[in-house]
C-alpha cells in the first residue's frame, strides 16, 4: 500500500462549486412516495465484497456475448463480419473495458451529485432518500472498480461525460442536479447497464449489473417523482432553464460532433488493427439496409428511447425542446429513427415503461 498524503498523486484541482445549503425543521412525511422510497432503498441494501462471488475469474469466452454498444450498427457490418474472432473477441473487450470505465467514473460523479442534494434538498424526505442514494453509489463505484481491474484497465473519463459531471456539480440550483443526474446521466446509464446485463452472459458481470441496476431504477424513480411534484410549481423562466438543462447535458453525451465517447472508442479499436475507414466506409454502405426495417416505437437508443419520455412525464418536454431534440437526433441518427419531422418523432415516442425495475431486468418491453 503506497504512503498516506493528505494530497494525493491522483486527485484533480479543485472544483469550485455553488450550493445552497437548506435546513428543513418538518421531520414528518410530507412527500410520502419519496419516503417509501427512502425505505425501500434501505431494505435493498446489499455488500458489493460479500454479495457478488469475486473468486470467479471473467470467463473470456462468455464474455464476448457483451454488446459493443457503440451507437451504431459495428457489429451488423460486412466488415465486422470479415475481422478474426480473435481480433473482434479483443476488441469486445476493450469497447468493454472503455464503456465500463465510463460507468465507474460517472458513478463517482453520481456520489457526489447525491452528497450536495443531502444538502441542497428543501424537503426531509428528498433528504433522506439521497442518503440512501450516496451509500447506493459508493458501492456502485467499489464493484465497477474491481471489475474493470480483473477485465482491462480502467481508462480515462471522456471529456463530454467530465463536462456534465462538472456542470452538474458545479450548478447551484438543486433542480438542474437533479435534471441532469437522475434524469439524463442516469437515465443513459441504466439503458446501458440494461442493455449489457440482459445480453451478456459472462456470470460475474451479469450478477454485477444486476445489483447495480436494481439501485438505479430507484435513483431514476426518485428523479422522476420529485421533479414531476415540482414543474407544475415552476414558472415559464425556470422550465424553460431546466428543460434547455436537460437538452445540452443529452446533447453533450450523444453528439459525435461533439467528441463523444465515439472518437475514444475509434482511437481504441484502431490500436488493435480495425481501420477507421473502411469501418465506416462498410457502415456508411450498408445504413439504410441495417435502418430499413426499424420499428415504430420502440426504444431506439437511450435518449429517444427512455431520456426524452423521461422528460415528457416530467413536464419538461415542450414543443420548443422537443424540437431541437429532433434536430440533433436527426442529425445524428437519420430520420428513419428520429423522424422526419417532430410532429412523426413526438407521435413515435416510447411512454416510459409501467415498471422501470422490471423493464431494466428484460421482464417487460
Ligand atoms: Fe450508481
Ligand atoms: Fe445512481
Amino acid at each position: 500500500m503506497s504512503e498516506f498524503t493528505v494530497k494525493t498523486t491522483t486527485q484533480e484541482p479543485d472544483l469550485p462549486t455553488a450550493m445552497q445549503v437548506i435546513y428543513q425543521w418538518n421531520y414528518d412525511p410530507e412527500v410520502e412516495e419519496l419516503r417509501s422510497l427512502y425505505v425501500k432503498a434501505a431494505e435493498a441494501q446489499w455488500i458489493g465484497t460479500k454479495d457478488l462471488d469475486w473468486d470467479r475469474p471473467i470467463d473470456l469466452v462468455k464474455f464476448s456475448t457483451t454488446p459493443l454498444s457503440a451507437g451504431v450498427p459495428i457489429e451488423k457490418t460486412s466488415y465486422w463480419r470479415s475481422l478474426s474472432e480473435e481480433t473482434r473477441s479483443e476488441a469486445t473487450r476493450r469497447t468493454a473495458g472503455f464503456r465500463l470505465s465510463q460507468f465507474l467514473h460517472g458513478e463517482q460523479g453520481a456520489l457526489m451529485v447525491a452528497a450536495q442534494l443531502v444538502n441542497a434538498v428543501p424537503h426531509t424526505d428528498a433528504k433522506f432518500y439521497a442518503a440512501t442514494q450516496t451509500m447506493d453509489e459508493a458501492r456502485h463505484v467499489e464493484v465497477f472498480a474491481r471489475y474493470i481491474e480483473k477485465l482491462d484497465e480502467i481508462r480515462p473519463i471522456a471529456p463530454s461525460l467530465k463536462g456534465i459531471l462538472d456542470q452538474t456539480l458545479q450548478t447551484g440550483d438543486w433542480m438542474k442536479k437533479l435534471v441532469g443526474m437522475q434524469i439524463v446521466v442516469e437515465g443513459l446509464a441504466l439503458y446501458a447497464f440494461r442493455e449489457m446485463r440482459n445480453l451478456t452472459e459472462e456470470p460475474l458481470l451479469k450478477d454485477l449489473l444486476t445489483y447495480v441496476a436494481r439501485d438505479e431504477s430507484r435513483h431514476h424513480a426518485y428523479g422522476v417523482q420529485y421533479i414531476e411534484r415540482c414543474v407544475p410549481c415552476l414558472g415559464d423562466r425556470e422550465r424553460t432553464e431546466l428543460e434547455d438543462f436537460a437538452l445540452e447535458c443529452a446533447r453533450s453525451l450523444i453528439d459525435r460532433n461533439a467528441q463523444g465517447f465515439f472518437t475514444t472508442l475509434v482511437q481504441i479499436w484502431a490500436e488493435i488493427g480495425i481501420d477507421p475507414n473502411a469501418m465506416f466506409a462498410s457502415l456508411h454502405a450498408e445504413r439504410e439496409e441495417l435502418t430499413r426495417d426499424l420499428p415504430r416505437g420502440r426504444r431506439l437508443g437511450p435518449v429517444q428511447g427512455f431520456v426524452i419520455p423521461t422528460l415528457r412525464r416530467c413536464g419538461l418536454l415542450s414543443e420548443r425542446v422537443a424540437t431541437h431534440f429532433h434536430g440533433f437526433l436527426k442529425d445524428n441518427f437519420g430520420s428513419r429513427v428520429a423522424g422526419a419531422d417532430v410532429e412523426e418523432f413526438l407521435q413515435y415516442l416510447p411512454d416510459l415503461p409501467a415498471d422501470t425495475a422490471q423493464w431494466v431486468m428484460g421482464e417487460i418491453q
